[in-house]
């Protein structure tokens, strides 16, 4: 499975061919002005909740490339309305796709369209392959459920949002990656507007002083898992 960081909290992850988009946010973003969305090739787009900093490309990512989006049952309806195909799901529920199983979590935050129309409730998405084990946060605070994930599966990597501000920070990721019983994370949602900069250095040596290892990617830089 190979992660590449699109800036924010988008991601591409490749999984024997399959190509999965997260949370497009990249014409948006001053920093991902590398990224040319236009080559991007996906199958299914993931959405963990209506925000438009997650879902700004989705439609023409879509459109361009006739990917399903996966998410939950409000914001594959709204995409259904402008003729985009998708799969609906809800917290708890898992389902088999091509690619592997996935399986919508909970997360604490909201989820609302740039326009105010209700996004359904936010969520994260453990994704398990024959192979390894993943598990996307999504925006979220800290929360008791991250503790039921280790009784579903053993996670190879986490993607947490570090941020603070909107979602965790680094602290509460620390206590998170201890939730979820996994030392290697995958850094996300942070640095892209002020409210959310944070300082490489301190944050890495955080979590080692913990044992535990914070991966931060350059935009457009991959991760083998
Ligand atoms: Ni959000
Ligand atoms: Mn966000």
């Amino acid at each position: 499975m190979k992660i590449t960081f699109l800036g924010h909290a988008s991601l591409l992850i490749e999984i024997d061919g399959i190509n999965i988009v997260v949370d497009p946010f990249i014409t948006g973003n001053e920093k991902a002005k590398h990224i040319d969305i236009n080559s991007l090739k996906a199958d299914y787009i993931l959405v963990t909740h209506a925000h438009q900093d997650h879902v700004l490309d989705a439609e023409k990512i879509a459109k361009n490339t006739g990917a399903k989006i996966v998410s939950n049952f409000e914001i594959v309806n709204h995409y259904n309305a402008l003729g985009i195909e998708g799969h609906p799901m809800n917290h708890g529920g898992s389902w088999q796709f091509d690619f592997g199983k996935l399986s919508m979590t909970n997360a604490i935050h909201t989820s609302s369209f740039a326009d105010g129309s209700y996004g359904g409730s936010p969520a994260g998405f453990i994704l398990e392959t024959a192979k390894k084990t993943i598990y996307i946060a999504g925006d979220t605070a800290l929360t008791m459920d991250m503790k039921l994930i280790p009784l579903q599966c053993k996670l190879d990597l986490a993607i947490l949002p570090i941020g603070d501000n909107f979602t965790m920070g680094i602290d509460t990721a620390i206590h998170a990656s201890d939730f979820i019983e996994c030392n290697k994370i995958l850094g996300y949602h942070f640095d892209t507007f002020g409210y959310i900069e944070i300082n490489h250095k301190d944050a890495i040596a955080k979590f080692k002083a913990k044992n535990k290892n914070l991966i931060l990617l350059n935009i457009g830089e991959s991760l083998e898992v």
